[in-house]
Order: C-alpha cells, then sequence, then structure tokens
C-alpha cells in the first residue's frame, strides 16, 4: 500500500511540475520571443493590419494572426481592407443554427460538438481565432442579435458557453467570447451607456464570461462597443484590469470590437491587448499603432506595458500552434459529418408549443395533399444578420425538404402567403410600418391552396431583416400581416400547422389559439428544412425548450415594463436589476405566452421519487436530487429536467427560483431512468453588494425539479446551515 501511495505522490510531483514546466516553458519562449522585438514589431502586433489581419514578424517566424467570425460557421473571406467578400468559391462553410437554437437544444454534447466541428472548419480555412461564441444576455425581445446569442439564464449561458469553447479550442484554434460586457441592445450600440448594479453584474450578466474564461479556459476575449457605467468598455479599468486580469486570472489577449477603441493611453492602461477594425484609412494613423509607439517614447506608456499585451498574444498563438505549424491540426471542411452535426443541432432545437388532438407528427403516407404556406417556406437565412452570416455550401429550406421527401406521394400545394417587403423597416407616409400592410392577393392564394389540401403548414416568423446586428426591432408583431393569414388560412382548414422560423421572442396570442399545432423552428442553419420537416413527420422527435420567456406582449417584459429600454439621452439603466426574463415573470407572478425551458414532446414522461441526499447541508456541501423519469408514451423523446432553487426568507430581494442544474434524458417508450442533478451549496449564495462578496444565508430553501419554468414537478425544501 505505502509503495503504491508512494508513486501517486512522485506522479503528481511529476506531473506538477511538467505542468507548471510546460507553463515556464511557454513563459521563457515568450520573453525570449520579446527580447528580440523592437518596439515598432511589438506594436504591430497589437492592431490590425486590415481587417481581419495582424502584422507578422517574419525573421522570428511569427505570422500574421487571422481572425474569423462567427459563432456558428466561419465565415466567407473577406477583401483584406473593406468589407467586401473577396467572392473566392473555396469558402464556403457549414451553417449551424445560431445561438438561440443551440440553447434551445438544452444539449452540452450537441454545444461540443459544434466546438469540435467550428474548430475543424477554422483550421481548414487557416483561421486562428474564431469570433464567438456571442453570449450576452437576452434582456430585451427586440434586440437585433438575440439570435445570435444564447438565452436569459446566466446558468444555461455558461454550460453551454463553457461546452462549445473547451471543444472549440482542442482543435488549435482560440475561442473569443464577446461582447463583454452588457452589450443587449443594437439602439445606439456604438455609444449608450449601461449601467446596472453590482449585483446584476455579478448575478446575471458576468456569470457567462467568468465561466467562459475562468472554468473553459478562453483564449480570447472582445470588449464590446458600449459604455459601462461611464466609460468604453474597451478603456474600462474595472472590466479589463480588475474584472478581467485581477479576478478572472485571465491571460489571454482581450481585443476590441471593431471600431470599438476610443484612446490610446486609456485603452492601454485599461488592459485592452488589440484594437481591430477601426474606421481609420491609415494603419499607423490607429490607436495602437504610431501614437502608441510615440506614447512609449515619450515615457506615458511603459514599454513593459507593451511586452505585456505582446505576451498575452504570443501566449495564445503558442497555446493554438500558430508558432508550431508543423504540429498543428489541418482540420476539414464541409463533411458529412459536420452537416450531419448541423441537421442534429437543428432537429433538437424544435420546440413544439402546441399539438392539440394529436395533430403532429404528421402521418405523412396518409396525406395526399398539403398546403406549403409563407415567406419562410423558401427563405434562406444562413447568410444573413451581418458578422455572423455564412455562406453555406447549400441551405435546405423547408419546401425544398418537403418536395424532395414527399414531392412523389403527395401534391404540395406552395403559396407565397406573405413576403418580405423592405429591406430596412421604413414607416409608410401614414406612420403605419410598412411591415403591417396585409397582401389581400398573396392570402386570398394560400386561402384556395390550403382549401384544397388535406392540411395546411404555415411557415411564419422573421428573417434577417429584424433579427440582425446593428439594429433592433420595432416591436415584437409578427411583421408583412402573418397573423391575418394565418387566421384565415386556419378559417380554410382546421388542420393549419404554423411553424415559427425566428430566432427572438414573437407576439403569438394572435395565432396561437387559432390552431391546433405550433412549432418554433428557429433558424435551423443549412439543414434547416430537413430538420423541421423530419420532426414535423415523426422521423426525429421535437426535444427543444425555450430559452427565453415568450411574453404575452412586448409591454409584460421587464424592460419594457419600466421604461428601462433602450435608456434616454444615450443612457440605459438596467432598473429591472436582476430580475431578466423568467425571474421577472415568476417574481412578479406574470403569466407569459410560454415560459422559460418550455417544450412539448410527443411523448410523456413521469418524474417521481424525487429526493435529496440530506434535508439539512453546510455551505461547502453538494446538493444531489435524485428522481425517476420514465417514458410512459408511444415514440422515443427526450425530456429536459431543470432544477431551480429559491431561498423561502432573504435579507434581499431574490428571484422565487433560479436554473441551477439541467439533464437532457432521452428515453425510448417505457424506458425509465434515475436521474441525479447535483449543486453546489455556495452556488445558492447572492451577491452582496455591502460586503462585496458572495454570501449564502442559512435557512430553507425550495428546490423545484421542473420541466419549465413553470411547469414544476416537485418541490422540496431543504435547510442551509
Ligand atoms: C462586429 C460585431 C462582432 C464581430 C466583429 C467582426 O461589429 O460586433 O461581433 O465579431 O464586428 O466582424
Amino acid at each position: 500500500m505505502r509503495l503504491r501511495f508512494m508513486a501517486i505522490v512522485l506522479f503528481s510531483v511529476f506531473f506538477q511540475s511538467s505542468f507548471s514546466q510546460t507553463d515556464n516553458a511557454v513563459e521563457k519562449r515568450i520573453q525570449k520571443l520579446i527580447k528580440k522585438m523592437t518596439l515598432k514589431e511589438k506594436v504591430g502586433m497589437l492592431h490590425g493590419n486590415s481587417k481581419f489581419y495582424t502584422e507578422e514578424i517574419k525573421h522570428l517566424g511569427i505570422p500574421e494572426w487571422a481572425l474569423s467570425d462567427g459563432p456558428h460557421g466561419v465565415r466567407a473571406e473577406m477583401n483584406r481592407h473593406n468589407w467586401k467578400y473577396t467572392g473566392q468559391t473555396n469558402d464556403s462553410s457549414t451553417c449551424f443554427p445560431p445561438g438561440t437554437a443551440m440553447a434551445a437544444s438544452w444539449n452540452l454534447e450537441l454545444a461540443k460538438q459544434r466546438g469540435i466541428v467550428l474548430g475543424e472548419e477554422a483550421r481548414f480555412r487557416k483561421k486562428d481565432v474564431l469570433l464567438g461564441p456571442g453570449i450576452n444576455i437576452i434582456r430585451s425581445p427586440l434586440c437585433g442579435r438575440n439570435f445570435e446569442y444564447l438565452s436569459e439564464d446566466p446558468f444555461l449561458i455558461s454550460q453551454l458557453s463553457i461546452n462549445y469553447i473547451q471543444a472549440l479550442q482542442t482543435k488549435d484554434v482560440a475561442a473569443c467570447v464577446k461582447h463583454f460586457v452588457a452589450n443587449n441592445q443594437e439602439e445606439n450600440r456604438f455609444v449608450v451607456d449601461v449601467n446596472m448594479s453590482e449585483r446584476a453584474l455579478r448575478e446575471i450578466y458576468l456569470p457567462g464570461f467568468k465561466s467562459s474564461i475562468v472554468d473553459a479556459g478562453a483564449l480570447g476575449v472582445m470588449g464590446a462597443y458600449n459604455k459601462f457605467r461611464g466609460e468604453y468598455c474597451t478603456e474600462n479599468d474595472y472590466l479589463g484590469r480588475t474584472l478581467l486580469r485581477n479576478e478572472f486570472n485571465f491571460k489571454g489577449v482581450y481585443m476590441s470590437d471593431w471600431d470599438a477603441v476610443h484612446s490610446t493611453e486609456k485603452a492601454t492602461l485599461a488592459g485592452l491587448d488589440l484594437e481591430m477594425g477601426t474606421e481609420k484609412e491609415n494603419y499607423n494613423d490607429w490607436y495602437f499603432a504610431d501614437p502608441l509607439i510615440k506614447a512609449v517614447k515619450e515615457g506615458r506608456i511603459k514599454e513593459s506595458v507593451v511586452n505585456e499585451k505582446v505576451a498575452n498574444i504570443l501566449r495564445v498563438m503558442i497555446k493554438t500552434k500558430v508558432l508550431d505549424p508543423q504540429t498543428r491540426i489541418t482540420g476539414s471542411l464541409n463533411t458529412k459529418e459536420h452537416q450531419q452535426a448541423a441537421y442534429r443541432s437543428a432537429v433538437e432545437s424544435v420546440v413544439l408549443l402546441k399539438n392539440e388532438k394529436k395533430t403532429l407528427p404528421l402521418n405523412m403516407s396518409a396525406l395526399k395533399s398539403v398546403a406549403i404556406i409563407g415567406d419562410n417556406a423558401t427563405r434562406t437565412h444562413c447568410g444573413g444578420g451581418f458578422s455572423s452570416e455564412i455562406k453555406a455550401l447549400y441551405e435546405i429550406t423547408p419546401l425544398q425538404a418537403i418536395t424532395n421527401k414527399y414531392g412523389k406521394s403527395m401534391q404540395i400545394n406552395f403559396a407565397q402567403g406573405y413576403e418580405k417587403q423592405s429591406h430596412v423597416v421604413e414607416r409608410s407616409s401614414d406612420g403605419q410600418l410598412n411591415t403591417d400592410k396585409v397582401d389581400w392577393k398573396l392570402i386570398d392564394e394560400a386561402v384556395a391552396q390550403a382549401k384544397k389540401s388535406d392540411i395546411a403548414i404555415v411557415f411564419a416568423g422573421l428573417n434577417h431583416d429584424f433579427d440582425s446586428e446593428s439594429f433592433d426591432r420595432l416591436h415584437m408583431r409578427l411583421p408583412y400581416g402573418q397573423e391575418t393569414l394565418i387566421q384565415e388560412v386556419a378559417k380554410a382548414n382546421p388542420k393549419t400547422i404554423v411553424v415559427i422560423i425566428a430566432g427572438s421572442p414573437l407576439e403569438l396570442a394572435g395565432i396561437e389559439s387559432r390552431v391546433p399545432a405550433l412549432v418554433w423552428g428557429w433558424y435551423g442553419g443549412m439543414e434547416a428544412g430537413n430538420a423541421v420537416v423530419d420532426v414535423l413527420s415523426g422521423k426525429e422527435f421535437p426535444s427543444g425548450k425555450l430559452p427565453f420567456t415568450i411574453p404575452v406582449t412586448l409591454s409584460q417584459s421587464p424592460a419594457h415594463a419600466l421604461g428601462a429600454y433602450p435608456g434616454h439621452d444615450l443612457k440605459v439603466n438596467y432598473d429591472e436589476d436582476i430580475l431578466v426574463g423568467y425571474r421577472w415573470f415568476d417574481t412578479k407572478e406574470i403569466e407569459p405566452q410560454y415560459p422559460f425551458g418550455y417544450g412539448l414532446s410527443y411523448t410523456s414522461f413521469e418524474i417521481s421519487n424525487v429526493v435529496t441526499d440530506k434535508k439539512v447541508y453546510g455551505v461547502n456541501d453538494e446538493i444531489t436530487v435524485k428522481f425517476n423519469i420514465k417514458n410512459t408514451g408511444k415514440t422515443n423523446g427526450a425530456e429536459v429536467v431543470q432544477l431551480y432553487a429559491g431561498q423561502t426568507k432573504a435579507s434581499v430581494l431574490r428571484p422565487k427560483k433560479e436554473l441551477k442544474a439541467f439533464d437532457k434524458i432521452f428515453l425510448a417508450p417505457g424506458e425509465q431512468k434515475t436521474v441525479d442533478l447535483k449543486v453546489k451549496v455556495k452556488d445558492l449564495a447572492f451577491y452582496d453588494e455591502k460586503t462585496s462578496g458572495w454570501k449564502i444565508e442559512s435557512g430553507e430553501f425550495i428546490l423545484y425539479t421542473a420541466t419549465s419554468a413553470k411547469n414544476i414537478m416537485s418541490t422540496l425544501a431543504v435547510t442551509v446551515q
């Protein structure tokens, strides 16, 4: 026994030393390189020399550093010095469903898979940094970039981001988690000054970034455009030094968003490493170019501060083998496996919102005719959204999918139903929003097709004229008169199914009650059509859960209920504080259209015997909630069981409950499993502004085992001592 113990001790000492040795070796290598650099060469690494590259240092074997968007696919090649695509034909790539769709799967394995595939494709395209994931909190339903982000809940964001980043970085590609911090609206995004309590920052807006950096080891962080408490994020000492460098011990690269730098000295001293995208013709005029050299020469900036930045970049380069190309992963592009991963992601994102009278799944062999209606039946979406847009190798639309799969066995009657009326949401002379005009000619055609078909499927929702970077939506209604279309089609054919293709919340009250089945299909990426048709046909089953609350109306949403969006005079105060998303709806007891975490299945599940391992816990304990879950239906399915926790009597206002754990459990008919969900007692703490620290108060906590924020299967009281 002793011998074994000695062996373990020896191994761990060796391992520790070899581990720290590699770290030391890396640091030694960095210092050696820096010693050989001129100041000009150092500074040349701290700013772009084109849209997406930084300068090489040939004599030191340091190549240009290649950065590329985006979070759900490797973006097509841009010209070096303008925002146009090169138009080359070898830069198509795999396009995954964007952020909120990934989150809707609640499947951490799929987040990993996505990281692996994007890493492979980034490497094949010779990219060193992938500018994602985008993880800003979905605060307002109107934010144009919600589709690209993940959720309203920091825990769900953290779990997805950790798995995506860790996987991506195993492929010698650096992730760059963005946008640090509180870039939660596109309205005035370049200048809006975001203000919030320290508690809201710590409990809601920071956790995703902290997990990505501390738990996942993200090698890059992108500073947001907006101001935070009065100072631009990229020159904000609290963000760049206190939080990023000191608290998170971040040793990677802190880069700016494109054209988000506003100073030389302030940004340099606030911890920013890399200036990208500045809109100045001559790269030498950029803040981190000649002005920085000048600042060093005039003694306003110590050269050691420049060295620290170069060291951060070299550290990431070394960790991703940029300096050791011979051993680096070469990657792969547009493989069948990659496309299959995109398909799986799309399938598992589909959320079944309503399914009365077993309308779904459709019995395709019994159907003789189907009306396929709506602009989103034929519209492709991969190529939209601005910086996260992807030139997908292909994109299957719902109409193509249903035609490919069932065109021979049934009559497919297509009708446009509604159409995209304008790229920019303009107001017509009478102040009406253009997109609210109803096109009765198109509706009549659609009604005619619906009348003569066994069933009608309306592919409705939004597109990247609304879900897009650089502007927010003006309202939450279905644009282009879709509500009227759906009401008319449903009158013509009671068997009307609506599939919403969109990336952010919409008002659904006007259609929900008119149709027997309602499905949220998201922007499903390149395999969108195949995925959603396979779920409708029952070849696959719906297992998605909403990653955000869908309010009945915009005014229910906290930021809007409090008039705290988009702010006044370029300043926005997050008055809802920690009550974001379901935290608000729960605590204010407001009934949303559909709650966070909601999604139905084609089968049914029974959750029973929910127990905790103890009744009383110490602050360093971990709580285990154990339960049985059985598939009591006739078809395969997966249930996402969510564990929320709420403190019964707290000294401060706390949300009724907060998500602390979840698991997605796949079960065949009749199959049952015993599942454990774990939460550390310390994770039940709240951020105490009085002591500027996390505080866990003794007393009763309620553990909610649920299948949505509203559908609670069990509540268990435990005591924290
Ligand atoms: C954009 C976006 C950012 C993107 C960058 C490069 O403006 O805010 O997410 O990665 O610029 O395209």
